[in-house]
């Protein structure tokens, strides 16, 4: 999926989801019910709004039972874990995804950590990202798996090269560093007190970009050949229009890298084909726990 020097997201991600399309259809052969994915959205985020219905629209597509749960944004956190528990209960959905931010009034953690760890599709219950951490299978956060396939696709040798990822999230900056790490590239984790960031970045052989500022990264902070992942998804105002740019300045580090992503078309399609493809896992996962611990049970279930 190299167009030139551009990571088409956009066209991988379609592949990706022909492969969740695949097992979706092996999982209903089995099992006589498709995946189930449940998104709830706690409030009106106007980009919130767009992502969540993009998710369960995509679920659908690939044959995966998506629902979307909107609750007020005066929702309590008693109420919103009250709808995690129902959820954590049904036996008819693998995945649950509380979208974030959530309002100001509703502890994230003690929200994540609600989710049953096996239902936990973005891979941000505590005991996913120890799993994560310690080298061991886990559900793991959509975007770095994301990231990964789209430095795959690259063709770049990760073994031993040094990977540089702008920002510390625990959404990509952390869970990208432990992909990168698993595939023996030397990481760097930078963040907003990194001292000279630009000299820094012009060591990277990877560059993954996951800060939230607009076109950060120039030209001149890229090493010639370097592969350049651009997590952002920034909305700027550009000659009186709304437009939409990553963290990376794409016209010049395309003049430098050996590969680049765009924004849009790049990491954003992988993010929603990777959370279809946790979601079959999860369901496979669960299922087949279930054969083997309480067969009873499954058969019940079918
Ligand atoms: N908000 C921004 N990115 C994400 C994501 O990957 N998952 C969830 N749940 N919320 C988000």
């Amino acid at each position: 999926m190299l167009n030139g020097k551009v990571l088409d997201g956009k066209a991988l991600s379609a592949k990706v989801r022909e492969e969740v399309k695949e097992k979706v259809n092996a999982f209903v052969g089995r099992h006589g019910r498709p995946p189930g994915l449940d998104v709830i959205l706690v409030g009106e985020n106007p980009a919130s709004v767009v992502y969540t219905r993009n998710k369960e629209r995509t679920a659908k597509e690939v044959g995966i039972r998506g629902a979307l749960h909107t609750l007020p944004g005066t929702t309590t956190e008693a109420e919103l874990l009250h709808k995690i528990d129902e959820l954590n209960r049904d036996p008819n959905v693998d995945g649950i995804l509380v979208q974030l931010p959530l309002p100001k009034h509703i502890n994230e953690e003690r929200v994540l950590d609600a989710i049953d760890a096996g239902k936990d599709v973005d891979g941000f219950h505590h005991v996913n990202t120890g799993l994560l951490s310690s080298g061991r299978s886990a559900l793991v956060p959509c975007t770095p798996i994301g990231c990964m396939r789209l430095l795959a696709e690259s063709g770049i040798s990760l073994d031993g090269a040094h990977a540089v990822v702008l920002g510390r999230s625990n959404i990509v900056g952390k869970p990208v560093a432990q992909l990168l790490l698993k595939e023996n590239a030397t990481v760097t984790i930078a963040h907003s007190r990194t001292r000279d960031l630009p000299a820094l970045c012009r060591t990277a052989d990877v560059l993954v970009a996951a800060v939230g500022r607009p076109e950060l990264v120039r030209g001149d902070w890229v090493k010639p050949g370097a592969v350049v992942i651009d997590v952002g998804i920034n909305r700027i105002e550009r000659d009186g229009k709304f437009v939409l740019v990553g963290d990376v300045a794409f016209d010049e580090v395309k003049e430098v890298a050996s590969a680049v992503t765009p924004v849009p078309g790049g990491v954003g399609p992988m993010t929603i084909a990777y959370l279809l493809s946790n979601t079959v896992d999860a369901a496979t996962a669960r299922l087949s726990r279930l054969v083997r611990h309480k067969g009873v049970f499954l058969e019940a279930a079918r």
